[in-house]
């Protein structure tokens, strides 16, 4: 399995979670068969000029896609929305022709600073099911296979050693 971690970040230099998990995942070193390429998106386009052949190519070379980000305003930073908008193009992703995700997996890796509470209940809003559903639509769209989301909660409280224990688990989701 060659595994494709796409990191939307911001301000990578003041993160403490995403840091904690691209580094996790950068750490995981080549098995038999299996790699884990990371990219940190808006280190790669610090002017918002997404490379859109590149980013093409290097979906096609991986099985598995996770789109990794701080959940902002019940959503993503918005380079990855520019990036959904201009990388999963008509022809190529989607449309008669475009079938490159089709046998791939599409899965999200994602931050909340909320807790876990209030994403449970209807009551609360919304579950975190239902926050991204956007991504679960778009696999959808692209004839990929979804993946259930590694989600992180309470992400700006996390102890050391909680977020050491964290980027572990997503190494092992990164890797099953
Ligand atoms: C602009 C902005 C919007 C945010 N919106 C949400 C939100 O909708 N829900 C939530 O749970 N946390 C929200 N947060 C908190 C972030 O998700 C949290 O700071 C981040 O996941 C921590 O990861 P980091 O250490 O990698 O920055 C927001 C933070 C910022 C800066």
């Amino acid at each position: 399995m060659k595994t494709l971690v796409l990191v939307f970040h911001p301000n990578m230099a003041k993160s403490h979670a995403n840091a904690a998990l691209m580094a996790a995942a950068q750490a995981l070193p080549d098995d038999d068969g299996s790699t884990v390429t990371v990219r940190d998106e808006y280190a790669q386009y610090p002017d918002g000029r997404i490379d859109i052949a590149a980013e093409q190519r290097l979906i096609e070379s991986h099985d598995r896609i996770v789109l990794q980000f701080p959940l902002y305003w019940y959503s993503s930073p918005a380079l990855l929305k520019e990036w959904e908008d201009q990388v999963l193009a008509f022809g190529w992703a989607y449309g008669p022709d475009g079938r490159a995700l089709e046998s791939k997996e599409i899965t999200v890796a994602t931050t909340a600073g909320g807790p876990e509470s209030e994403y449970q209940t209807e009551d609360n809003g919304a579950t975190m099911r239902e926050v991204l559903s956007p991504y679960r639509m778009m696999a959808r769209y692209v004839h990929a296979t979804w993946r259930e989301p590694f989600v992180v909660f309470g992400a700006m409280e996390l102890s050391d050693e909680a977020l050491a224990e964290t980027a572990k688990q997503y190494q092992t989701f990164l890797t099953d």
